[in-house]
């Protein structure tokens, strides 16, 4: 049985959760790997609609295990309401939500470091969720992180803090001139989350490991968009996720080899959206783009933070390269029904840019900022198609532009999805 990796294909808000909790009906485990709660999952069932953050997509079945692995940054407050939220909404967590006692913690300072770098940044503000997602990052790898496991230990966690606490102080005031944290404040509340989370805390690794050596199928939910990837994404405007959410990273956040991966689907939806700064050639500043946002079920505006997204035609320039880095084996193409009321509709093949042509992603955001896109136009379709559920029901013009879509990127559809709804999809190849 396999071990699937579900990841975004675009800048984030794909429809990933909206995917895996599709696609987990069929798996045993559901897992997040990386990120933190910058991720923002809108999952539509019969309870309602859930944003999720950290809990993973699979949580909506009661029979399935739902892991956050050592690659995943966890606000311990974060995860406690959202627990508490499902809870009160009558889905069960105990027992089968676990959470590595590798993960790092985020800390009270990481918000406002978050928030003050912003400010300092000025009009080039990267547009962060303000959550402290990236200063959490930094601490990891700067080697002055906690992990989930220190939280369980009071003594050592106050040895930890007795550092912590006045450098990060130091900084706060010194650098931002922002007030002080209190040591033993700090030590008391963290104190405490470990002990409210500690009936969750395991070595993941090593459930996700027992699971495959039964032949479980696994899935692993990926965060954010490749194009939001600290290495291959549109740097600086990126997250600082260490693992990166890629495909690469799924095997490094949950402590499983590489080999292990079988299958690759990455999440794409018909059209781009961004939230958040930086270059997006294909952006629509127009009534179409307002139609893009503000069509169909579900507007786009951002899970995490309420911003509006930012809209434009399909980037297959973009796509194409993020298939490639993902190792994409297929791709999940959502929203579609959100194009159900435009005349025509519009793919970027090829950037213009400085007196040439590309079809590649350039590095230099610089670069990126100048490219104009060059546009091949289809027809639209101008018809209803949340209710469709086989590809041959599509109208024609719509199983068109999907097929130009895997022409464009080199990658076959295996689902599309038409609605919010768990029921609104059109298998096209199994995935499982
Ligand atoms: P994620 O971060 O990749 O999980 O995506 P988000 O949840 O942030 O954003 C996707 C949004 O699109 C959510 O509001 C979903 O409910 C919604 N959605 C997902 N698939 C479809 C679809 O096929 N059609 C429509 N209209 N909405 C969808
Ligand atoms: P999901 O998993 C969309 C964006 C932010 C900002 C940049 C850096 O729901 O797809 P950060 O707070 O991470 O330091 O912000 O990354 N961003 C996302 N955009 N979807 C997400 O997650 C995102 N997570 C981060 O808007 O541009
Ligand atoms: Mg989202």
């Amino acid at each position: 049985m396999p071990v699937i990796v579900v990841v975004g294909g675009q800048w984030g808000d794909e429809g990933k959760g909206r995917v895996v909790d599709l696609l987990a009906q069929k798996a045993h485990l559901v897992a997040r790997y990386s990120a933190a709660n910058n991720a923002g999952h809108t999952v539509v069932n019969e309870l309602g609609e859930f944003k999720l953050h950290l809990v993973p997509a699979g949580i909506f079945y009661p029979d399935k295990v739902c892991l956050i692995g050592n690659g995943v940054v966890i606000d311990p407050a974060v995860l406690l309401g959202e627990i508490e939220d499902l809870e009160s909404r009558g889905v069960s967590v105990r027992g089968r939500l676990f959470l590595s006692d590798r993960a790092q913690v985020l800390m009270p300072w990481h918000p406002l470091i978050d928030q003050a770098d912003e400010e300092l940044r000025g009009k080039g503000a990267i547009g962060t969720t303000g959550r402290g997602v990236g200063p959490a990052f930094t601490d990891k790898v700067s080697r002055a992180g906690v992990r989930i496991a220190d939280l369980l230990d009071k003594e050592s966690l106050l040895q930890q803090l007795s550092f912590l606490v006045p450098y990060k102080n130091a900084v706060l005031e010194k650098l931002y001139g922002v007030k002080p944290l209190a040591l033993d404040r700090v030590h008391a509340e963290y104190t405490d989350f470990g002990s409210r989370l500690a009936p969750f805390v395991t070595d993941t690794a090593e459930l996700v490991e027992e699971a495959m050596a039964r032949g479980d199928t696994v899935l692993l939910e990926g965060a954010q968009g490749a194009l939001l990837d600290l290495d291959a994404g549109t740097y600086e405007y990126v997250t600082s996720s260490v693992p990166s959410s890629l495909a690469g990273g799924a095997a490094i956040g949950m402590g499983i080899g590489p080999t292990k991966i079988d299958f690759v689907l990455g999440v794409y939806k018909a059209y781009n959206t961004r939230v958040g700064n930086g270059p997006m050639p294909t952006e629509l500043l127009d009534e179409t783009g307002d139609l893009l946002r503000e069509g169909g079920p579900r507007p786009e505006y951002g899970a995490t933070t309420g911003r509006p997204r930012r809209c434009g035609w399909f980037d297959a320039v973009a796509a194409r390269y993020t298939a490639r880095i993902n190792g994409v084996t297929a791709i999940a193409l959502t929203r579609l029904d959100v194009l159900d009321q435009l005349p025509t509709l519009k793919i970027c093949t090829a950037y213009r840019l400085d007196g040439g042509m590309t079809d590649s992603l350039p590095a230099s955001g610089a670069a990126l900022a100048r490219a104009k896109p060059v546009y091949e136009e289809l027809p639209g379709w101008q018809k209803d198609t949340s209710g469709v559920r086989r590809f041959q029901d599509l109208p024609e013009n719509a199983r068109a532009y999907v097929r130009r879509i895997e022409e464009t990127m080199g990658a076959p559809a295996h689902l599309l999805s038409v609605g919010p709804e768990r029921e609104q999809a059109i298998p096209i190849k199994p995935i499982l």
